[in-house]
């Protein structure tokens, strides 16, 4: 389904306040993964700025040992020190990785920020080789300030 299609829902899911902002954010996890065909696993990680490490908060796909990452550990914990969107063609190319499965090829990480500072991120990971284009970056940005305004 085009990012386009996908943005009322995801607003419809966001601005829904009979569910808490867990529910919310678990159910727009699913959202993605089934209608984006190389989403294979989605989740947000929001930062214990204090403790210096990312927390899961919300995913769908398979579970993950990863709920806790040390802020510059994995991409992951690397976004939540550089600020700076990451997308991974091929995790084989890359030497500070936290692998989640075997069956995972790429993956991209686009922090979410709050009032201007680093609060967390979405983390994608897919199953097929360098999947991801500008598009996603601008829609997860998209999605990641649309959350931003509900916490
Ligand atoms: N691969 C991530 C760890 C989180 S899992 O993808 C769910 C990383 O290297 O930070």
């Amino acid at each position: 389904m085009p990012f386009q299609t996908l943005k009322p829902q995801v607003s419809a899911i966001l601005s829904n306040s009979k569910m808490d902002v867990d529910s919310r954010l678990s159910e727009l996890c699913e959202l993605l993964r089934k209608n984006i065909s190389y989403y294979d696993w989605v989740g947000f990680y929001f930062a214990n700025h204090e403790a210096r490490t990312l927390h899961l908060k919300a995913y769908a796909g398979e579970e993950t040992d990863h709920t806790v990452i040390p802020f510059g550990k994995g991409i992951c914990g690397q976004v939540a020190v550089s600020n700076e969107n990451f997308v991974v063609p091929d995790v084989k190319g890359q030497d500070n990785y936290i692998a989640c499965s075997i069956t995972v090829k790429s993956e991209i990480v686009i922090p979410l920020f709050k009032d201007g500072v680093n609060i967390g991120q979405i983390d994608i990971d897919s199953n097929v080789l360098d999947p991801f284009t500008p598009e996603d970056e601008v829609f997860l940005k998209w999605v990641n300030e649309a959350v931003a305004e509900v916490l």
